[in-house]
């Protein structure tokens, strides 16, 4: 008889799959894992659809991937939502994206209280719409005690503008005498970042083909695994997931050392 399965669909060969998730398991899995999330509006044009179309079945998979990051043992996942460069789309399309946080902790909230998930965010909140303001400040408020997996949205963020800021306010604290010239250092730098509170990313995932940072945690990337695959944001699923954590730990990471 004519096998038709599909091989790497995890649902109709769930062994192999869950062979690969234990074997992950058994290595070191990366802490901390970054994404960007791209390729949203081609996958909406590929079906001759409304890009923010594209962006709605992008918000599911944020949904997959935060509930396997967490089953791995991922202590934070980042994943970039919206950059200070995006508010440049059209008026339509940045209403729908500033409106997906709510649909999507509105859906998804009371399953990420469930799995002992923090929802946190960076980026500039005050310049963000009032319901998108509430929506993200009171998941961060419900799940503030939670202890498992950090969700982080890079919301609104920008990484020269956030350098450009920590820059501005170590200037401040020299001149208030609150940290000398001398006492500045990279681990002290960090922490006039947006970022002061999180690690470096072990692994950054980029999707959709694009081989570029798109002003993306420039200063705190600069040690992190890069793993980049042609799938588009809205087809990324469990399996390509395991598969950029196997890469991963097929890395050498030196820092620099040898
Ligand atoms: C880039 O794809 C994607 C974005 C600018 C938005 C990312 C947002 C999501 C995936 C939704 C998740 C949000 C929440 C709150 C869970 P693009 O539009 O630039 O795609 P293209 O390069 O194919 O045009």
């Amino acid at each position: 008889m004519l096998n038709k399965m599909n091989p790497w669909k995890k649902d109709q060969n769930p062994s192999s799959f869950r062979d690969r998730v234990l074997q992950i398991k058994n290595h070191e899995v990366p802490s901390y894992v970054a994404i960007i999330m791209d390729g949203n509006g081609r996958w909406a044009k590929k079906r001759a659809l409304p890009r923010v179309a594209g962006h709605h079945e992008g918000m599911k998979v944020v949904r997959k991937i935060t509930k396997l990051a967490n089953e791995l043992g991922v202590k934070t996942l980042t994943v970039y939502a919206f950059s200070t460069e995006n508010w440049k789309r059209p008026k339509m399309e940045v209403d729908f994206l500033m409106k997906l946080p709510e649909e999507f902790l509105g859906t998804f909230l009371p399953e990420l209280i469930e799995e002992n998930v923090r929802v946190e965010m960076i980026g500039y909140m005050d310049k963000l719409p009032e319901h998108t303001k509430r929506a993200v400040g009171k998941a961060m408020e419900d799940t503030k005690n939670n202890t498992g997996l950090v969700l982080n949205f890079a919301l609104n963020y920008g990484s020269r503008a956030e350098i450009i800021d920590g820059v501005k306010r170590v200037m401040d604290d020299v001149k208030n005498g609150i940290i000398t010239e001398n006492e500045l250092n990279e681990e002290v730098f960090s922490s006039y970042l947006m970022t002061k509170d999180l690690n470096d990313p072990d692994l950054l995932i980029r999707t959709s083909g694009e081989i570029r940072l798109s002003n993306f945690m420039l200063w705190q990337l600069a040690y992190t695994e890069f793993w980049f695959t042609d799938v588009l944001w809205p087809d990324f699923d469990e399996e390509h997931f395991v598969e950029a954590i196997e890469a991963f730990q097929g890395r050498q990471r030196r820092f620099g050392g040898v």
